[in-house]
């Protein structure tokens, strides 16, 4: 094959992951979808960095350290030691995986705000922001609920309504609530600074249209929609108390100190991870950054902030504007991933079920530099991964490589099998071409094609037959540089499957393996062939028939016919407030129930029990003499508990089909068939009941 054109330095980037949560196999078709990219550079020679790093600072990773009671820098370390070993775990090649909360990244911040400013893109102007005066802190929109001011729909978040799917300011909402603790918040008028957006829209116009830009046509559409409805400038402060870099004389300037926005140092943390790894490796990140060209892969819901703000701030700093590629999302057996459908899988959980690269293989087939979503339907991934996989391509492999181990001490030079050889050129240049467009689909469809005809011409020439024949160890010798040519290919793919192809070919150099050291020259003699890639078997997760969901009592009253019951009015967070009937008089004074965090079933069909309506139903433990509440301090209101390894179903239940579940007690954990109720954060207790308490 032809030698690729000439080195540049070239940044590949993944969109940097909140450290706020463990990393999930959602994330991992971005950097995977990168990988494949910075992986087929290296093999054709490119001089490249493929760069990452933890997305540290925010409101919500202030607020989920304060819950988990760590400091916020302790919280993120955790969560960046997670994310780099995930990554490596997936076989993800960063060069360097940073942080944003790190002294190259404030001290570039600061050099880009100072810059700016001079330039006079950075100004001060009041706003309204949203304060809560329990909670001493101006609320983030998404931290704010109420009614939707434009379609009516009540308790929506303050960023966007589900009723009407409006994009909304939190200072929009009618009858606004603060979602930490549920006092109203009042609107109060603040000093922040602003970066002038609107200047550059003429600039960001003529970019969207350019070739360099080169933006997949449904990017295009949504940024000249955006475009013509006109650019307000951004808000890039935020007031205390948050996690992330002072604004220098913010205190000064606007008698409070200031924060930066995260979205502004987040993207110039790109830089700064560039900045860290060439720091220490003797170059400068000026060469990448502006001389070079910066690719980044990113998902469709942060394109906002890459093609508008992004840009614009680098062409206020005279930095060469970047790349893009926007992938769609991953839905899982056609769903959106979440926690309460059993559709969310972190990289662990799907490392320890599948291994990395069947992962790898099914995203590659399915990724096209296209705007779509990919679904991880567990009956085509199991067909993808085990017929496909490891049916043909491993097979065609391992077959090639073990006869020859078992026949031949040394192999001989290959049969020139002229037609065939130059179709494999072809294919093969075909595969490199793919790669470098970003259509991995198309990739791995050509490198089928070669493997199945490797599959066909060793069939057809049954070399066990005769194996002392010279023209069948010929053949063979073929066959095994063919192998090696698909270790070639699939190596951005399967970076490990290809390792040990190479290995059992005594093949350690990496230049004896990029894309133009494709050919059939190679000969010698094969050792220690290893299992080159396994299937897969699907386990799926039970479901559990109720919806098991946090809730907050607000109200206790009698029930007005019944003397053993109350009427709760409890906040189910998301689902709403409802009105449950509970039995639980004997048991609890109104005081002890009142704003109380326990379990409810969300799902129960509602009823009327003595005239008075239950739309859920609240858990208790009762081992005969005692009785106690599911307890649950840290969860969200409406968020999930489940038992261990179950999904809970969101189909309504009636009251006899409820009945039917065991769910007991013991050394006050819950437990169903022998599985634990858990949280993502949190076991749920129960205290004061005996072991062998019924829950119901
Ligand atoms: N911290 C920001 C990015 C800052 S970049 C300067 C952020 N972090 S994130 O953790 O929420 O998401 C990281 C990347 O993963 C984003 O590109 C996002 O689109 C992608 N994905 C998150 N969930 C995803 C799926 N379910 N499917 C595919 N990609 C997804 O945004
Ligand atoms: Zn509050």
């Amino acid at each position: 094959m032809k030698a690729s054109k000439k080195a540049s330095k070239t940044i590949v980037t993944a969109a940097l992951p909140y450290a706020n949560g463990p990393m999930h196999i959602g994330f991992l078709l971005e950097a995977i979808q990168a990988d494949i990219f910075a992986r087929s550079l290296r093999l054709s020679h490119q001089d490249i960095l493929y760069i990452c790093a933890s997305d540290m600072h925010g409101t919500p990773i202030e607020i989920n350290a304060k819950k988990a009671g760590l400091e916020p820098e302790k919280f993120v370390e955790k969560f960046w030691k997670e994310h780099r070993a995930d990554a490596s775990s997936f076989l993800v090649s960063f060069d360097n995986f940073y942080k944003t909360h790190s002294k190259e990244n404030k001290e570039l911040s600061e050099y880009f705000f100072t810059e700016l400013k001079k330039k006079k893109y950075i100004y001060i102007k009041n706003m309204d922001v949203i304060y809560c005066p329990n909670c001493q802190r101006t609320l983030p929109d998404r931290y704010v609920r109420g009614t939707c001011h434009l379609c009516g729909k009540a308790d929506q978040y303050g960023d966007v309504c589900e009723g009407c799917g409006s994009v909304l300011k939190g200072t929009d909402l009618l009858n606004p609530k603060c979602s930490l603790c549920g006092t109203t918040p009042h609107i109060k008028s603040s000093p922040e600074y602003f970066f002038k957006l609107s200047t550059f829209a003429g600039k960001l116009k003529k970019w969207i249209n350019s070739k360099s830009a080169d933006l997949q046509p449904e990017v295009k559409n949504w940024l000249k929609e955006w475009l013509d409805k006109g650019l307000e400038d951004w808000c890039i402060s935020r007031d205390a108390p948050y996690f992330g870099f002072e604004i220098p004389d913010s205190k000064k300037e606007c008698g409070e100190v200031k924060y930066f926005y995260v979205w502004l140092d987040a993207p110039i943390g790109y830089i700064s991870s560039t900045k860290n790894y060439c720091d220490k490796h003797g170059l400068k990140w000026g060469d990448y950054w502006k001389k070079g060209e910066v690719n980044h892969f990113i998902g469709k819901d942060i394109s906002y902030f890459h093609f508008l703000f992004w840009p614009a701030m680098l062409m206020a700093m005279d930095i060469p504007l970047p790349k893009l590629t926007v992938h769609g999302f991953i839905t899982v057996n056609g769903q959106k991933m979440s926690k309460s459908r059993g559709t969310f899988f972190t990289a662990k959980e799907f490392y320890k079920l599948y291994g990395a690269e069947a992962l790898r293989f099914y995203y590659a087939s399915h990724l096209q530099r296209k705007v779509v979503d990919v679904d991880l339907n567990f009956d085509e991934f199991a067909a993808v991964v085990n017929n496909i996989l490891v049916g043909k391509l491993g097979n065609f492999c391992y077959r090639s490589l073990t006869f020859a181990e078992k026949n031949y001490a040394v192999l001989p030079a290959a049969a020139e099998n002229k037609a065939m050889t130059k179709k494999v050129i072809s294919l093969s240049d075909k595969v490199v071409k793919n790669y470098l467009a970003q259509d991995y689909h198309a990739a791995v469809k050509n490198i089928l094609l070669i493997a199945d005809m490797g599959n066909a011409y060793f069939q057809k020439t049954e070399p066990w037959k005769n194996k002392e024949d010279a023209k069948t160890g010929a053949a063979v010798s073929w066959c095994v540089n063919l192998a090696r040519n698909l270790a070639i290919l699939i190596s951005p793919v399967l970076p490990e499957f290809s390792g040990k192809v190479f290995g059992a070919l005594g093949e350690k150099d990496l230049a004896d393996q990029a894309f133009d050291s494709i050919h059939f020259k190679w000969k010698g003699k094969i050792k220690d062939v290893p299992l080159l890639i396994n299937k897969v078997e699907i386990v799926r997760k039970e479901t559990f028939p109720l919806r098991l969901t946090i809730g907050k009592i607000l109200e206790v009253k009698d029930h007005p016919n019944a003397d053993s019951l109350y009427l709760l009015k409890v906040d189910l967070g998301q689902l709403g407030k409802k009105q449950v009937v509970a039995g639980l008089k004997k048991h609890f004074r109104k005081e002890e129930l009142q704003g109380v965090k326990a379990v409810f079933v969300a799902n129960m069909k509602p009823a009327k029990l003595r005239g008075e309506m239950s739309e859920a139903m609240v858990l208790a433990a009762d081992d005969g003499a005692h009785v106690g509440l599911l307890e649950v301090k840290d969860m969200d209101l409406g968020a999930e508990v489940h038992f261990e390894g179950t999904e809970n179903s969101h189909q309504e239940i009636t009251f006899d089909e409820f009945m039917k579940l065991t769910m007991t007690v013991q050394a006050g954990r819950v437990f169903y068939s022998g599985k634990k109720l858990i949280s993502t954060s949190e076991e749920v207790k129960v205290h004061g009941v005996n072991d062998g308490a019924r829950v119901r």
